[in-house]
């Protein structure tokens, strides 16, 4: 059985609706530069980073978070090949950006954070375990090709 038929398909939030509020949502980035500075080093050519305000507000941060999202929301669309799906990207992120797997996580915890923020009572622990696993395997897949 894949991973998508484990996942809850109706109810306030399903899984159509989280992804496409995830692909819409630009602010999961600009919070995980502000919780882990350390992650700025990534991004040292988009400008002012200074702080949190300078993050929130920078249209690189922005364009490129949206681009990230949209990204994670296809992989939610593939969950069941996923890793084929974040192959050339899981290349990229280890061969040519060298992000250490450990901020795929990081990323994820954020986005859980930022769709609890969100969506107040309506994300319940059965969401959050469902978004879990989604988070876990993403960040799985993206790791997949590094050696
Ligand atoms: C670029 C996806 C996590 C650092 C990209 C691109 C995508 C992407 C689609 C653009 C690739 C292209 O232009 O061909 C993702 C997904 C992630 C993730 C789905 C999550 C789970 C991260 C994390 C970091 C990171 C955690 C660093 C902390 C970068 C950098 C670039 C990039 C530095 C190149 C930016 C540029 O200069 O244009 N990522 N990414 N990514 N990603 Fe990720």
């Amino acid at each position: 059985v894949g991973l998508q038929n484990r996942l809850p398909a109706r109810g306030n939030l399903s899984l159509e609706h989280l992804c496409l509020y995830v692909c819409s949502c630009p602010s999961s980035l600009p919070r995980l530069l502000i919780v882990y500075p350390w992650t700025q080093r990534f991004f040292s050519n988009f400008g002012n980073l200074s702080c949190p305000t300078a993050i929130s507000g920078n249209p690189m941060v922005r364009a490129h978070g949206k681009k990230v999202l949209t990204s994670f929301g296809e992989a939610i669309k593939n969950l069941d090949s996923i890793k084929k799906c974040f192959a050339q990207l899981s290349k990229l992120h280890c061969d040519k950006l060298h992000v250490d797997p450990e901020n795929f996580r990081l990323l994820g915890d954020i986005l859980i954070i930022v769709l609890a923020a969100n969506y107040g009572k309506d994300f319940s622990p059965a969401c959050q375990a469902a978004w879990q696993k989604v988070v876990r395997v993403v960040a799985h897949a993206l790791a997949h090709e590094y050696h």
